[in-house]
């Protein structure tokens, strides 16, 4: 017997391959997300849903009768904000993530968008695409130094520690702003300074984010701490969108309270604020912090494990939900 399981998008072929081997999956092999009536249809029956952030998974969805059989929800990421916990735990589902697989290729993006926006790239692209560019000038495009620089990083786990391991080799003065402090041992092994989250924004050269996003950090970044940014500095997102309240961004890029911005996520994506994507000071990217073929497999092969040890009766390795097991 091998488990029925519902696959909400397409997949790395490793990771295709070891589904069809070890359980019996459904799909929604369309380059785009399952439509709500998809999900219900694709789940009937299983024991098993492999979702991603696309994916809502609430209560509602959770007490239909297609998901009566349901034992697992193993998100395809680390950050679970789509799925309702709460309501998964009460129905004895587990809810399990893929966490550590993809911090580097998200410290990388982070660090990509950083550069970006500092150094104008998007801006000189578009520039010279468009066939506008008239040759090298003293003062063209300038951008910001970042070596030397200050790196407030804001969310000290996992992917907020690599982007500061990055910094260090800028040279870069780092400090963090965490819930909790790190030990000193640990300060000084990532060359980070704690400061009060106020001191943080109104200090950094550089700010990127990098909290798990919920009603403690919805809107973390909105009007009052955009003006408490230097003019000059950058802020940096791949978390999620709605950390920052983005009409208040729109607004502080466009009349220049700060220097500029690198995006990876957005507050309604795939869609934008109005006004967003006609500014020249802010880099964007559609959503690609964990989008590299290895760690995209990576993460597919942990949801896999995680399925399979649920349905097994066993704890899942990332069961973000053990109290279902209690
Ligand atoms: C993550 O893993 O949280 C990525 O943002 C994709 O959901």
């Amino acid at each position: 017997m091998k488990p029925r399981v519902y696959v909400t998008s397409r997949l790395p072929p490793d990771v295709v391959t070891r589904l069809e081997h070890e359980t019996v999956p459904a799909w929604n092999k369309e380059s785009r997300p399952a439509t709500r009536a998809e999900l219900l249809a694709g789940l009937d029956g299983c024991i098993g849903l492999l979702c991603n952030i696309n994916d809502r998974v609430d209560d509602e969805l959770l007490n239909s009768t297609s998901a009566s059989a349901l034992k697992v929800i193993a998100n395809f990421g680390v950050g679970y904000n789509h799925i309702d916990v709460t309501a998964a735990s009460r129905r004895k589902i587990a809810v399990t993530n893929t966490p550590g697989v993809l911090t580097d290729a998200t410290a990388d993006m982070a660090f990509a968008l950083l550069l970006a926006a500092a150094r104008r790239l998007g801006e000189g692209e578009r520039v010279v695409r468009a066939g506008s560019w008239t040759g090298w000038e003293p003062l063209q495009m300038l951008g910001a130094d970042v070596s030397g620089a200050t790196l407030g990083i804001v969310g000290f786990g996992r992917i907020g520690r690599a982007v500061a391991q990055r910094a260090q080799a800028f040279g870069m003065k780092i400090v963090y702003w965490n819930r909790t402090r790190l030990d000193p041992r640990q300060e000084s092994e990532t060359g980070a300074i704690h400061a009060p989250f106020e001191t943080l924004l109104s200090q950094s050269d550089f700010i990127s984010l990098h909290v798990a996003y919920g009603p403690a950090t919805h809107h973390l970044i909105g009007k009052a701490q955009l003006g408490l940014m230097k003019p000059t500095a950058y802020l940096i997102n791949t978390s999620r969108g709605a950390v920052i309240d983005e009409a208040a961004l729109v607004s502080a890029l466009a009349n220049r309270k700060i220097a500029g911005a690198g995006l990876d996520v957005f507050e309604y994506e795939p869609k934008l604020t109005a006004g967003l994507a006609k500014l020249d000071n802010v880099v964007l990217a559609p959503h690609l912090g964990s989008a590299t073929l290895g760690t995209r497999t990576k993460m597919g092969m942990i949801a896999v494990d995680n399925l399979l040890a649920a349905w097994a009766g066993k704890r899942p390795p990332d069961c973000v939900n053990p109290e279902v097991f209690g």
